[in-house]
This record gives C-alpha cells, sequence and structure tokens, in this order.
C-alpha cells in the first residue's frame, strides 16, 4: 500500500539512489498509452517558487519515452526493490518502441495523477514538467564530456519537474 508523503520528510542520499539503485522515469496516460526507461543521471534540489522541490533528468534524443514526456504535463521517477534490478537493466537497454517492455517486465501500470507509475513501487516522485531544454554543445566547457558523453552529438535534453506528490511503500525512506 502506497502512502502519501511530504518530500520534506524524505531521507536517503540521492547520489546513491540515483546513480546506484537507478529510478524509472515514465509518461503517458491510459488513452494514449506510456513508456518507461530507467535513467541513473539526474538529480534532486530546490529551484524557484519557495524553495519548491524539484527533479531533473536528462532524456537522449533517441529514447523513446523522450516522446511521451515531451508531450505530457507529467512525469513519474519510481525506485524499484532490489529484486527489480534485472528488469531495470532490460528497460533500460530496450525501447519501448520495440517491445511491451512493460508488460515483459512484470510490471503493472497505474494510471494516476495525469500520468502512470507502477504497482510494484517503493517509492514514487511524481513530477509537473517545468522546463526542457536541450544540452548545447557551445555551453560545455571541457571538450573531455563531449568526446566521453556525446561522440555521436545527441546530447541529452534536460527536464526539471516540480515534485508535486511523493509516494511510498514503508518508512525506508523516511526520517
Ligand atoms: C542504469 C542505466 C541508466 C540509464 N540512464 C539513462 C539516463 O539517465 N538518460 C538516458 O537518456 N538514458 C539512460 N539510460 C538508457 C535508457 O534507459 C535506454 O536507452 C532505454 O532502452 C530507453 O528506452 P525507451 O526507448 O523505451 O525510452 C540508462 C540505462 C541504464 C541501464
Amino acid at each position: 500500500m502506497l502512502k502519501e508523503v511530504n518530500y520534506k520528510d524524505l531521507k536517503f542520499n540521492p547520489f546513491n539512489l540515483i546513480g546506484g539503485e537507478w529510478m524509472l522515469a515514465s509518461a503517458g496516460n491510459e488513452k494514449d498509452g506510456c513508456n518507461t526507461m530507467t535513467v541513473s543521471w539526474g538529480g534532486l534540489g530546490c529551484l524557484w517558487g519557495h524553495n519548491d522541490p524539484v527533479a531533473t533528468i536528462y532524456l537522449r534524443p533517441s529514447r523513446y519515452t523522450k516522446t511521451f514526456v515531451d508531450k505530457e504535463e507529467f512525469f513519474t521517477l519510481c525506485v524499484m526493490d532490489k529484486s527489480f534490478k534485472k528488469q531495470m537493466a532490460y528497460l533500460g537497454s530496450v525501447s519501448g518502441r520495440d517491445e511491451d517492455k512493460i508488460k515483459k517486465a512484470g510490471l503493472e501500470p497505474v494510471f494516476a495523477d495525469g500520468t502512470v507509475y507502477f504497482s510494484q513501487v517503493k517509492l514514487v516522485l511524481v513530477c509537473r514538467k517545468m522546463y526542457a531544454q536541450e544540452l548545447q554543445e557551445k555551453d560545455f566547457f571541457y571538450p573531455k564530456t563531449i568526446e566521453e558523453s556525446y561522440p555521436q552529438r545527441d546530447f541529452h535534453t534536460m527536464y526539471i519537474g516540480k515534485i508535486e506528490k511523493v509516494l511510498v511503500r514503508d518508512d525506508e525512506y523516511l526520517k
């Protein structure tokens, strides 16, 4: 059973959570469909408003999930149990254009709050899309970053979402 909590009561190390446990970035709705992909690049912090809580993700142009994030008002970030690591590696290597990944990974979509997440999640951040911008080659300070991460010049689009709802399964991420 998921319960809504205040983002101020969350307790975890964002570096380990995003970079280590990974997250699923998802968008879509029941009528037009949805998609999900694994992300491990991103950030959590405060921006605009009254130190509003925000999540930032970075999607390459080729990602099918990007087409959903681009047309939807919301996206979600889901943290899954460690037992889903194999499915997350799969969701992060195969495109939803080619396979019904969600079904094959055994995930059950939940369509709520104008977006989609999965019944098996441990933690969900429901994010309202606030800003999107493609990273620009001219704005990198070190050519090495481009050589290493963008040899094909397929620069990520950065999405900043205001975290409007936080759902947790148990107290693991609460202080
Ligand atoms: C651990 C891991 C982390 C990833 N992080 C990102 C990321 O932050 N941004 C991104 O664009 N792709 C990332 N990917 C790659 C996408 O998840 C992958 O290309 C996926 O198949 C895209 O699916 P889609 O075409 O159905 O959207 C990651 C993959 C893995 C395995």
